[in-house]
């Protein structure tokens, strides 16, 4: 693997709206982020990537973008983000924007002007089609429920394609003059001091271009949107193009948000000449999925967990790094979501957080994941925002489901379970804002929040913290960053262990994914215990007890591994 500068470093995704209210409007904006930019360099972030803040009417939070060169009020000036850019430079933090170009709003300029002329110069920008048989031109549904196709506005027999919401029209990237807007608006902020993007839904840029139909999937008639994706080919050439006209004349960091692609073509991503820096692994966030909706979806299992992970690394180590998440503004909390019910706790939070920082990849957390933010408890769909869990909600509901029951899968799938509030102190909603928060917080901010979690030794605050000194310290951060990643023990069940094998030390990783104890024999010579989610972090680094020794009697080593418990090993 070709070193790059980021590969030793640590990334944080804020969720603007959420994040923090410097004016007491209920939402949070970029003044916000400022005062808290001392807070992530303290907890050892280096790269930070802001949810979009771009001008836009919010049925998608953002992810509808109406005007591309300007931010959203709500968020802030251009001054401020100016400020921002220059504040974070001063902390060597990099700001990393989202990059929503799949689609864009229906409020965009481009979009009204399809509208009003759609054989003209913006009708191109756009996939508009004459209908089917008096309906729509295929039977995709969008990922939002509903067709991807809407009657463009005032146009009987005309329809425009969008994968997302109605209001979110998909941009047509077959068309070079659009290309060439969209990389003029990257280099615009490139230029402006940003380090790079995350690239939204990315590989629905390219469509399969005969607009067929699929055989249904569901009672609706429609098949899931992405079925497309395995015969459009050639995304690579739009996504190559974008990186030497926009990205590469910057150095710019880019990650992929990548669902749906074909692991042969992984080189092509991530690899030394790949379209991108590097792409989100999402190998365990796509467990226990349904194509029937969120209600029919399964409870992941530690074994299926640890599967997913060590799947995704062996195939993706020797080509480039991908980031390792367990959470992010599309899924519940990862704590609420990988550990069973009744189970989560700090030492169990601590575990979780802890496999991910140690596996090969660059840890990327979602704000209040250093704190162990969990799901929230819907109690009425009113409560949530959200244009997914909403459709998820009533496809439940079509389904049979009492609207308790609905409202249960809503509080264990909802989107809005990571958009709540962030947590700082017990104040008021968690300190977030002054004002009415846009979204209710999580009633538990009174017992999690970041205040409470600072100078506690134990927390999983500190804990986080010192993982992720771990992994710039000079001894251990090769290992860490660059080491080999093998599983070990691999078919012992509630089990996840794996060594990095760096240059000069090897770390063994280890974690009782149970509440129940859990014996492990050791052969190799047990150096020191460099990190242990039972101990206060002050007391990592030191050799192992003599008592692992004697259980073992002379044949290396024995562990007794309390519930939850996770060890990283020198061994
Ligand atoms: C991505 C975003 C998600 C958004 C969707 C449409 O998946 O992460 O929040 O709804 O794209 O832009
Ligand atoms: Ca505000």
């Amino acid at each position: 693997m070709k070193k790059k500068w980021w590969h030793g470093k640590a990334a944080y995704q804020i969720y603007p709206k959420s994040f923090c209210d410097s004016n007491g409007d209920g939402i949070g904006d970029l003044k916000g982020i400022i005062g808290k930019l001392d807070y992530l360099k303290e907890l050892g972030i280096d790269i930070v990537w802001i949810s979009p803040i771009y001008q836009s009417p919010f049925v998608d939070q953002g992810y509808d973008i109406s005007d591309y060169y300007a931010l959203d009020p709500a968020f802030g000036t251009m001054e401020d983000m100016d400020l921002l850019l220059d504040e974070a430079k001063k902390r060597d933090i990099k700001i990393v924007m989202d990059l929503v170009v799949n689609h864009c709003s229906d409020q965009h300029e481009w979009f009204k002007k399809a509208a009003e002329d759609p054989y003209g110069k913006y009708g191109k920008y756009f996939y508009i089609m004459e209908g089917k048989d008096g309906g729509v031109p295929c039977n995709w549904r969008s990922y939002f429920g509903g067709s991807v196709w809407d009657k463009l506005p005032g146009h009987d027999h005309l329809y425009y394609l969008h994968m997302f919401a109605k209001e979110q029209p998909d941009l047509n990237w077959e068309n070079k003059e659009l290309r060439e807007e969209l990389y003029k608006m990257i280099r615009w902020w490139l230029e402006k001091g940003v380090a790079g993007f995350r690239l939204d839904a990315i590989i629905n840029i390219k469509k399969d271009l005969r607009f067929q139909d699929f055989p249904a999937d569901r009672e609706d008639g429609m098949c899931a949107g992405t079925l497309m994706l395995q015969h459009a080919k050639g995304v690579h050439t739009f996504l190559q193009e974008m990186k030497e006209q926009a990205f590469a004349p910057y150095d710019a960091f880019t990650i992929g948000e990548l669902f749906d692609f074909r692991q042969e073509e992984m080189e092509r991503y991530i690899g030394e000449e790949g379209c991108f820096e590097s792409i989100f692994d999402f190998a365990p966030h796509i467990l226990g999925g349904s194509k029937n909706g969120w209600y029919d979806s399964k409870k992941v299992t530690p074994d299926e967990y640890k599967r997913a992970v060590f799947g995704s690394k062996q195939f993706s180590q020797d080509i480039g790094m991908m980031a390792n998440i367990i959470e992010n503004h599309d899924e519940p909390r990862g704590v609420s979501h990988y550990l069973p019910e009744g189970e989560v706790n700090e030492t169990s939070k601590k575990m979780l957080g802890g496999l991910m920082m140690m596996a090969i990849g660059l840890p990327f957390l979602y704000q209040g994941q250093e704190i162990g933010m969990t799901n929230k408890t819907f109690t009425d769909i009113k409560e949530v925002d959200d244009i997914s869990t909403l459709d998820e909600y009533h496809v439940a509901l079509e389904q049979g489901l009492s609207k308790e029951e609905a409202l249960k899968v809503i509080s264990r799938m909802s989107r809005d379970n990571a958009r709540t509030p962030m947590q700082w102190s017990d104040e008021p909603h968690g300190g977030f804002t002054k004002g009415k928060p846009w979204l209710r917080e999580n009633e538990n901010y009174r017992e999690i929040n970041v205040k409470e979690q600072e100078n506690r030794e134990d927390s999983v605050l500190s804990f986080y913290k010192a993982m992720l000194k771990l992994r710039k310290s000079q001894e251990y951060g090769e290992a860490i960053v660059y080491g080999r990643q093998t599983p070990w023990m691999e078919e012992k069940s509630n089990f996840v262990a794996f060594k990095r094998t760096g240059e000069e030390k090897t770390l063994l990783v280890m974690a009782n994914y149970q509440k129940e104890a859990q014996k492990i024999q050791i052969a190799e010579t047990i150096q020191k215990v460099v990190a242990d989610n039972l101990r206060k972090v002050s007391d990592w680094g030191v050799n192992a007890p003599d008592q692992w020794k004697l259980a073992a009697g002379g044949n290396g080593w024995e562990i007794l591994l309390k519930g939850y418990q996770f060890l990283v090993l020198e061994v």
